[in-house]
Parts: C-alpha cells; structure tokens; sequence
C-alpha cells in the first residue's frame, strides 16, 4: 500500500532563475512544484532599481509555460548607491519583498555588493521602519579567513553588530551551513529567521573532496563538516518557525562547473521536495515537513499561506533526469547519492 502525505503548497524563500535561455529553462523545474519564490536578483548586471526588478518579474512570467501558476516575489540587490526611496515604492506597491545584501566578492556575482556596511545604514533603517526583510548572504570576505569559517566569522563581524545597529530590522540570514548560524537564529528574540537549502541537509564536506573532486557539489556558502549538517537537519525538522525552505537552486552549465575554476551553486529545483521528503522521514519528522516547506516562510514576510495543496506518494524509487537542457548548454541535477521515494504526485 502506498503512502501519501498531502501539504500546502510549497513556497521557495531563496532562488535562482537567471535570464534569457536558462529562465526558460528552470523556471517551469520550480513551478510546477512550488507556487511562489524570493527571485534572487544576482543577474548581471544586478536587479537594483525598483523599475528593473518589474521588469524582471515580467520576463519572468512571460517565461512561464502556459497553464502554470507561480509567483515571482522580487528582491532589490543591495548596493552602496541603493535610494531608500526607491526601495520604499517597490515594497509600497508589494513588487518587492525583501532586500538583498551580498558583501561584495562573496559569490556568484556579488562584484556590485557591499563594503563598507556604513553607506547602506539609511536603507537599512528605512526597511526597519516599513518591515521589509533584509536577506543576507552571511559570509566575509575576507581573504584571511578560511572558507569553512566566513560564516561563523560573519555572525560575530558582521551580522551581529548590523542587527544591534538597526532595531527591528527582519533578516534572513540565508542557506545557513553551521551550527554557529543555527545557534544565532535560535538566541535571537525576534526579527531573525534562517533559510536552509535541500542539498545542505544532504551533503557535507567529505561528498565535494573525498575520492575525487565533485564540482556539482560545490556551492556557496560551502558544505561544512558532518557535525554541521546535522545541526541543520535538527534546525529544519524541528518544527522551529524561525527555519524555513530556501533551495538556493542556482543553474549553472556543466561547461561552468566542470573546468579549472568551476562555479558555485548546486541546480536542485528539479528533486527538492523528493529530497526532503527522504530526508525527513528519516528523522520520523514527516509531520513537519509543511511547517518547514509551506508555514514558517509566509508567517515570517506576513504572507497568507497557499491555499493549494501539493501531495507526495511514497513508493518504488522515483528518478529524475540526471541533466536538464538550458540551450546554453545541459545542466546537471543536484543528484543526492541514496534513492528517492517520495514522488510528487498522488
Ligand atoms: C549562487 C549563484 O550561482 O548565483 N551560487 C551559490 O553557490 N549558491 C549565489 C549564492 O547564492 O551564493
Ligand atoms: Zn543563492
């Protein structure tokens, strides 16, 4: 007998969909599957202005196969030179949903992010001020620090003195990666919430270094130590509000990932949920599984929850296409390394 497990439908807090070809290509991988997604705006150039993340979300929907439903939710890509202003109308009209702040270099076009944190003080108090969430890659730059240490490093440097400066301001602190970061979101007493992505509660460090290395695993911020994950399994299955589902799905080329200086991002739109469901019935967390997929986001950007539902049969294995064709060339799928039972689908 077959086992199924019906959830509101799921809702993506951090996304990838780039431009042109590859928009085409991966938008239909979200939408057939979740009914909204922050857009995160590293295009390049970035979605800055109020006017250019509408006419993103334009192509976006243009690029959307007929009878599919989704909704693009926008985000301004945080600049020194960003207008408070300009930023106020976008939320005030509900196009824009949240602000995003990549410290300068710290991944895949961020060139255009934040250095110094001080000239960016009067957009972070205006969103303080209308409640629109501040998400946040939390890594430093710094080259002096170990990469499996920006993010524990950004919380104190960084994240911590920015919230303290700026009361009431909402932040996602995005695709947390350590226990640190789990830590801080849970010792917070309001106004901080945390996404984490399908494949970082999959892999850790050993599966992108050990016996060969694996560009498909590579992403930032990077897989930390086994220790980590399991911190972040416990974070996202324990029903806290403050965790929700952010894929941080992010096509890249195979021709990208696989040479010299490969790129960061793992494509896992295709089989998140699939993933999900294996991985938290594994923690007999099932039962949770909305809450982390469906709840905890639309609670935390004061967004009603969808009113659809989304049903996962378990069964014989289910597979799904190793590769996606982006017409810039295949895409690889997040492959998770166990089988997956769970299909979406009655
Ligand atoms: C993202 C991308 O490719 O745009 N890459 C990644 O490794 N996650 C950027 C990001 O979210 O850091
Ligand atoms: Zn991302």
């Amino acid at each position: 007998m077959s086992r199924t497990l019906t959830i509101r439908r799921p809702d993506d807090w951090h996304l990838h969909l780039r431009d042109g070809a590859m928009l085409a290509a991966v938008l239909p991988e979200t939408a057939r599957h979740f009914a909204r997604a922050i857009v995160m705006p590293n295009l390049v150039p970035p979605v800055v202005t109020g006017a250019q993340a509408a006419a993103y979300r334009d192509r976006i929907l243009a690029a959307l196969p007929e009878g599919m439903r989704f909704e693009p939710l926008m985000t301004l890509y945080l600049t020194e030179d960003t207008d408070p202003d300009d930023v106020a109308a976008a939320a005030g009209s509900g196009l824009v949903r949240a602000v995003k702040l990549y410290p300068a270099g710290a991944t895949t076009n961020s060139a255009s992010g934040v250095q110094d944190f001080n000239r960016v003080r009067p957009v972070l108090e205006r969103m303080a001020g209308i409640g629109l969430p501040l998400c946040v890659h939390g890594e430093v730059t710094d080259p002096q620090v170990d990469i499996f240490d920006r993010e524990a490093v950004f919380i104190d440097r960084v994240l911590d003195p920015m919230r303290r400066a700026t009361p009431g301001l909402k932040v996602v602190m995005e695709h947390v990666t350590t226990s640190e970061a789990v830590d801080y979101v849970k010792g917070a007493q309001t106004g901080l919430a945390a996404t984490i992505t399908a494949h970082h509660l999959v892999i850790n460090r050993n599966h992108i270094l050990a016996g060969g290395i694996r560009p498909h695993y590579y992403c930032l911020p990077v897989a930390k130590r086994e220790r980590h994950r399991r911190a972040l399994v416990g974070a996202a299955t324990g029903g806290d509000a403050r965790f929700f589902l952010g894929t941080d799905s992010a096509p890249h080329t195979d021709a990208r990932k696989q040479q010299a200086c490969g790129c960061a991002g793992c494509f896992t739109a295709t089989n998140t949920l699939s993933v999900l469901a294996e991985v938290f019935e594994r923690e007999s967390a099932l039962d949770r599984l909305e809450r982390f997929t469906s709840r905890n986001g639309p609670a935390f950007y004061g967004l009603p929850v969808n009113e659809e539902t989304l049903t996962l049969t378990r069964g014989a294995p289910v597979t799904y296409p190793e590769r996606i064709d982006s017409g810039d060339g295949p895409v690889t799928v997040f492959d998770p390394g166990f089988k997956l039972h769970w299909k979406v689908g009655a």
